[in-house]
């Protein structure tokens, strides 16, 4: 990839790159929509993602190349938001804002390209892994260094602020604090982040439905907004201050539909820490419960699934080695990830998706995952 996104650049721009910096796409382990709840969350990087190439400029142009478009994008020092085929921009873009919100010094004019092994609308957040690969890239640019806290809050800032995206922290986090055979663990009231390693002999599978799975198209706003409904009735601050005995005794107080958001993610962050507990004690049976466990209160209470998602996560857990499956990410279409054991390989995984084909006609794409490291600075020449 190194080699690709420095080729993609000099074929862009007629020179070499001066700096490379990649970034992870992640899977949502356990915890959905618990990180903007103050709640606790466990994700994987996976060893693919996005990969930067820049070099500055003396004349304040900023150019912008994407392998996927086939075309040079130019834009001047001052912040715009573009639309259509340019809007990806908007992500590195919303990064200097963040940076300069942070106080930080800002790139003037650059040649920016872009490439990606990172599967795109599978749920494995592209979108963090082009905000960490910018801002190290931009950082690099500046000559500053920044702490991987402020790294994944420049990133976070910049979707919620720029892109316009209400995330938590968990893309980002887990882009950031990434590391291979390890899970990222944040407590999102610190926000505090450390690894716990993965039992050995783990494997992990990806089915994208392809299927509609854009968070800016209002449905996670919507569940967002009915989070910070059922904190604001239950008198608590973040609906991670909610224990369950509270949410019981105050559940008659909030609408039906959002005491059944409120008892999603109160659960959801019970999960989180039995399937730590589960971990620690290498019982992945007892996490596999605990992941379905968890689509299906997506399923049924936060209402984030849909009936693809569903029948992969159905057939899925009958099958052997399989010890559990859950959506992965925001919901409302994407993957469905399988936590397996060595015994379900690449036939049980075209098994599934001969399931699938004949059930709804399209084939999902089948995925073996491996984790990764977190976000890094690849190569610098600066002068
Ligand atoms: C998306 C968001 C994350 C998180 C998940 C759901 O991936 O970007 O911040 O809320 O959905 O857990």
């Amino acid at each position: 990839m190194q080699k690709r996104v420095s080729e993609l650049f000099t074929q862009s721009f007629g020179s070499e790159p001066k700096i490379i910096t990649r970034a992870p796409g992640r899977i949502e382990f356990i915890g959905n929509h618990t990180d903007y709840n103050g709640g606790t969350v466990l994700g994987a990087a996976v060893d693919c993602g996005l990969w930067v190439a820049v070099s500055p400029r003396s004349d304040g142009r900023r150019r912008w190349r994407s392998a996927i478009g086939d075309t040079v994008v130019e834009t001047g020092e001052a912040l715009t938001k573009l639309e259509g085929h340019s809007s990806w921009i908007n992500y590195p873009q919303g990064v200097i804002d963040a940076m300069q919100a942070h106080g930080l010094e800002i790139p003037g004019g650059f040649d920016y390209a872009v490439e990606s092994d990172l599967p795109v609308g599978a749920g494995l957040s592209s979108s963090a892994a082009i905000e960490l690969s910018s801002a190290l890239a931009f950082l690099e640019l500046t000559g500053q260094e920044v702490d991987r806290e402020k790294l994944v809050k420049i990133g976070r800032k910049a979707e919620n602020d720029f892109v316009g995206v209400p995330c938590g922290i968990l893309d980002q986090g887990v882009s950031g604090f990434g590391k291979r055979d390890h899970l990222v663990f944040i407590d999102c009231r610190g926000p505090d982040f450390s690894t716990v390693p993965m039992p050995g002999g783990a494997h992990f599978w990806i089915f994208n439905t392809h299927t509609k799975h854009a968070l800016v198209d209002g449905l996670y706003e919507a569940r967002h907004t009915e989070c910070m409904a059922a904190a604001a009735d239950l008198g608590v601050k973040q609906l991670a201050d909610a224990s369950l005995e509270l949410f019981r005794q105050e559940m008659h107080k909030l609408s039906p539909t959002v005491a059944k958001r409120a008892r999603h993610i109160i659960e959801e962050i019970d999960r989180v820490g039995k399937t730590i507990t589960a971990m620690e004690a290498q019982d992945l049976d007892a996490v596999g419960r605990n992941l379905t466990a968890s689509h299906r209160s997506s399923q049924h209470a936060f209402e984030n699934s849909t009936p693809e998602l569903d029948s992969l996560v159905d057939q899925l857990t009958t099958m052997a080695g399989v010890y559990g499956a859950r959506l992965t990410g925001g919901g409302f279409g994407g993957a469905v990830m399988a936590l397996t054991d060595a015994r379900f390989g690449a036939a049980e995984a075209d098994q599934v998706a001969q399931v699938y084909r004949s059930r709804w006609g399209a084939d999902p794409q089948v995925l073996h995952m491996r984790t990764g490291d977190g976000a890094e600075v690849i190569q610098s020449n600066q002068a």
